[in-house]
């Protein structure tokens, strides 16, 4: 099938290459002509395993290509929205300039019977609106709402073999049908292999993705409060959490304690959903949300006084090693990334910060010049008053206690994801301390 997709951000960028993987005719488009140089290149503008790969091969086929042009859609049958839906400044409501914008730019190249399907997390009611939008400007052309669920770090894997498919379908039963054909011909393989469909309409499907990211977000933030009760009473956050997790009812997945959650879809979409909610009359429903992000943010504040502790009161004029900046490992994004508020905190207080990340120095330097960042953990742990782990990569879970423990100046390991190997650090003489153990 001949499909658009537009933005070409960590959405739209590993949407479109999967679905050129997978047999389709894709054309990607975005503003940014830095980003579709790159992509026409065959190089991916940020860090997701496997996407170089399918770069490669499906542009080497000829059915991927990448502009910024929005006439280069004309001709396509499907076209997807995978713009950004930022927090608005000053607001916890999302920001929906470049949806509106993305659709309004489009209308002008819909051939009739086109399919537009937005992928991008919105707030409730926002379909509805679009399609009186396309409607109202005469384009004969419908509307679906598709949710994504990929996760960064397994977006290739996560668009290609995807845990279920959501459509939010139009209210009159022929467009629905319609539209369904269309997306059950985009997701062929997938379906054929099995993969679950839940079609819907348009509200179900806005709320399934808000609702879903909400639900891992209090995950997070329920045992990230059982961390605090565990510190004023001398518990164990980690033992905990396998205790609980081994209920199939609960399960041990997301369940990790630590500095808490980031990136850019969590903490806005819950922030997002209470402007939604309240909007709709409905705030006390998901006030709560409130409290999960609260939680999740005094995390941060728990790691920087850890380190402050641990260094006697004062970091100021310390050295300490930041090992992660990125928000979560296998990716560069460092959007609302615990790793680099606590970082920066840090330097507030005058420490002297020495960060290491495989891969997300590039971007933290962009935001945060003010800190130092080196490339090898070796550089980051020489001379280093105190080591604060903040994105658990696997080269810092497998740190070994002796070696960087002759790096340093002093033993001293703030774990801000409770992913080292605690007894093997004691034992080799560091003061070890992690969230919510003892
Ligand atoms: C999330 C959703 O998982 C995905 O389905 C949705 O499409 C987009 O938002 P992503 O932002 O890529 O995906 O990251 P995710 O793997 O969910 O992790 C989010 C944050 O939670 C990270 O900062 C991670 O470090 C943190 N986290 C995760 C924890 O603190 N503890 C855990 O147990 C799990």
């Amino acid at each position: 099938m001949k499909l658009s997709v537009i933005g070409c951000g960590y959405l739209g960028a590993v949407h479109a290459a999967a679905m050129a993987e997978l047999g389709h005719d894709v054309v990607g488009i975005d503003v940014d002509q830095a980003k579709i140089d790159a992509l026409s290149a065959g190089e991916a503008p940020f860090f997701e395993p496997g996407l170089p790969e399918i770069l490669v091969s499906a542009t080497a086929t000829g059915r991927l290509r990448f502009s910024t042009s929005m006439e280069d859609a004309k001709g396509s049958q499907v076209h997807f929205i995978a713009v950004g839906t930022p927090q608005k400044k000053g607001s916890y409501a999302a920001d929906l300039t470049y949806v509106n914008g993305a659709v309004r730019d489009l209308i002008p190249f819909l051939n009739p019977g086109d399919l537009v399907v937005g992928k991008s997390t919105v707030p409730v009611g926002t379909a509805e609106a679009l399609a009186s939008m396309i409607s109202e400007s005469g384009a004969d052309a419908m509307l679906a709402w598709n949710p994504e669920f990929l996760r960064e770090g397994f977006a290739v894997k996560d668009t290609i073999s995807p845990d279920r498919l959501v459509y939010g379908l139009p209210p009159e039963e022929q467009a629905a049908s319609a539209a369904k054909a269309l997306l059950d011909g985009v997701y062929s393989s997938a379906l054929n292999a099995g993969t679950p469909l839940i079609a819907t309409d348009y509200a179900t499907a806005e709320l399934v993705k808000v609702s879903a990211n909400a639900f891992l977000a209090t995950k997070i933030s329920f045992i990230n409060a059982m961390a605090e009760i565990a510190e004023v009473t001398g518990a164990d956050v980690t033992q905990l959490a396998d205790a609980i997790g081994l209920d199939v009812r609960i399960g041990r997945r997301f369940l990790g304690a630590g500095v808490g959650f980031g990136g850019g879809c969590l903490p806005k979409d819950i922030r997002a959903f209470t402007a939604r909610a309240e909007e709709l009359g409905r705030g006390e429903s998901v006030a709560f949300l409130k409290e999960v992000d609260a939680i999740n943010l005094r995390r941060r504040q728990r790691v920087v006084d850890l380190t402050v502790e641990s260094l006697g009161g004062s970091v100021n004029l310390k050295k300490v090693a930041v090992l992660g900046l990125a928000f979560k490992p296998y990716s560069d994004d460092i959007r609302d990334s615990p790793a680099l508020d606590v970082a920066v905190q840090l330097r507030g207080l005058g420490a002297t910060v020495v960060a290491t990340d495989p891969h997300a120095i590039a971007n933290a330097r962009k935001l945060h010049p003010q800190l130092d960042y080196v490339d090898t953990l070796e550089e980051a742990l020489t001379d280093a008053d105190a080591v604060v782990l903040v994105t658990e990569w696997e080269e810092f879970r497998h740190l070994d206690a002796e070696w960087a423990g002759r790096l340093v100046r002093n033993r001293i390991m703030v774990d801000g994801r409770n992913s080292l190997d605690s007894a093997a650090f004691r034992a080799a003489g560091w003061t070890y301390r992690g969230l919510g153990r003892p």
